[in-house]
């Protein structure tokens, strides 16, 4: 009964938030569809995550001295923990960001709190993930210092955007977190795999999508949602892109047989600045109590990264440590196949991860 009063208290403030914000692009009835279907992953996340403590744990991390990290959005939230705890596993660790001075202000802060040793180390590097410019040339930089690269964390992201078209024409939510970074995976695609031939594990790439991505269904023939945009399906619509070019991606590396894993994780719900945007924090303000923290949500992330369990099973979708439960339309490999060939299409890209 409780359960059943708080998910309809929920469904009533998202459907208040969406009614708040209805302009002439939603069409209500995809609101409201995306607004239920929100809350109800909420609520199921949220207890998913209660049930699940005790699985999200990382066991011992063995130093990882040698290997490179690049972390989007590294240095707030989630990413910040994951920066951290690959920093001080003697990772040398890329913190890619919008704001470079917050960077090194976090920078700093780290290095101040820990011991130093000759084997810790992390930079800062300009990237602003929704612009492909910004993503084209912090690639060429980095190949410029790193020839290997053996973890890519495609973290950074945005919530519940308005409707907006960048630089390049494209939807901010999908360019910020689903493009911007599958550019990046194309870009970067040698020096993965480079790292992972010469290594004894193969190079990881971990795409941090959502259980969101259960709200919705990818729009083939509006895919920058310009004739129905809602801040929430569009979120939902880029967790999900981000998932299933998981699990195409990991077809291509499979077929090459490239040392290259690539996974996909939803953290949990987790108190970050994000989540404090969202209309379940605005009427439920309590909720965030019961919320994981930053450093619990970095755990699925950090094992998605590091996990010698997870050395053979690329494409694993993970949640709390374990499979997590995806839809079928993430699924299905036709739909794989037609995102990739649009995405390729809309980023001009001839051949993923070749180079001309
Ligand atoms: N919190 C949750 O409950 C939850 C649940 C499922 C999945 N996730 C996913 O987890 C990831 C991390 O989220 P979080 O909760 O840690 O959020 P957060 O605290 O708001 O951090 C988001 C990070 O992304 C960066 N970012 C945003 N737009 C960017 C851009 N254009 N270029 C470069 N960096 C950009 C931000 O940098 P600035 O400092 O420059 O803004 C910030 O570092 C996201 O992909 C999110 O979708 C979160």
């Amino acid at each position: 009964m409780i359960v059943e009063l708080v998910a309809l208290l929920l469904i009533a403030g998202g459907l208040f938030e969406m009614y708040k914000r209805n302009g002439s692009r939603i069409k209500l009835v995809e609101s409201t569809r995306h607004a239920i279907n929100y809350q109800v992953s909420n609520v199921m996340g949220i207890a998913a995550d209660i049930i699940n403590k005790r699985k999200n744990h990382l066991g011992l991390v063995k130093p990882l001295y040698g290997k490179v990290a690049i972390v989007t959005g590294g240095s707030r939230g989630m990413g910040a923990e994951v920066v951290k705890s690959l920093y001080l596993a003697g990772v040398h660790v890329i913190i890619a960001v919008r704001d470079i001075e917050a960077g090194e202000k976090f920078k700093e802060k780290v290095k101040s709190e820990s011991v130093k040793t000759a084997d810790r180390s992390m930079v800062v590097m300009k990237l602003d993930v929704s612009s492909m410019k910004s993503v084209k040339k912090f690639s060429d930089e980095v190949k410029k210092l790193h020839p290997e690269i053996h973890i890519l964390v495609n973290n950074a992201g945005v919530l519940f955007a308005d409707f907006k078209l960048t630089e390049d024409g494209f939807e901010s939510q999908l360019a910020t977190n689903y493009l911007g970074h599958f550019y990046l995976t194309h870009l970067l695609m040698d020096n993965l795999k480079r790292a992972g031939e010469n290594s004894k594990e193969c190079a990881r790439i971990v795409n941090v999508s959502s259980c969101i991505h259960y709200c919705s269904e990818i729009w083939f023939d509006d895919i920058n949602m310009e004739k129905c945009h809602d801040p929430v399906g569009g979120y939902a619509r880029s967790k999900l892109a981000q998932l299933m070019s998981t699990r195409h991606l990991t077809r291509i590396l499979k077929a090459e047989k490239a040392p290259v894993k690539c996974y996909a994780v939803h953290p949990g719900l987790v108190a970050t600045d994000m989540f404090y945007k969202t209309p379940m924090f605005k009427n439920l303000g309590w909720m965030g109590k019961i919320l994981k923290s930053p450093e619990a949500g970095s755990v699925s992330i950090l094992y998605c990264c590091i996990s010698p369990e997870l050395e053979n099973r690329g494409g694993a979708y993970i949640s709390n440590c374990q499979e997590g439960w995806s839809t079928s339309f993430s699924k299905n490999e036709e739909h794989q196949n037609r995102l990739h060939d649009l995405t390729c299409q809309m980023l001009k890209i001839k051949s993923f991860g070749i180079l001309e």
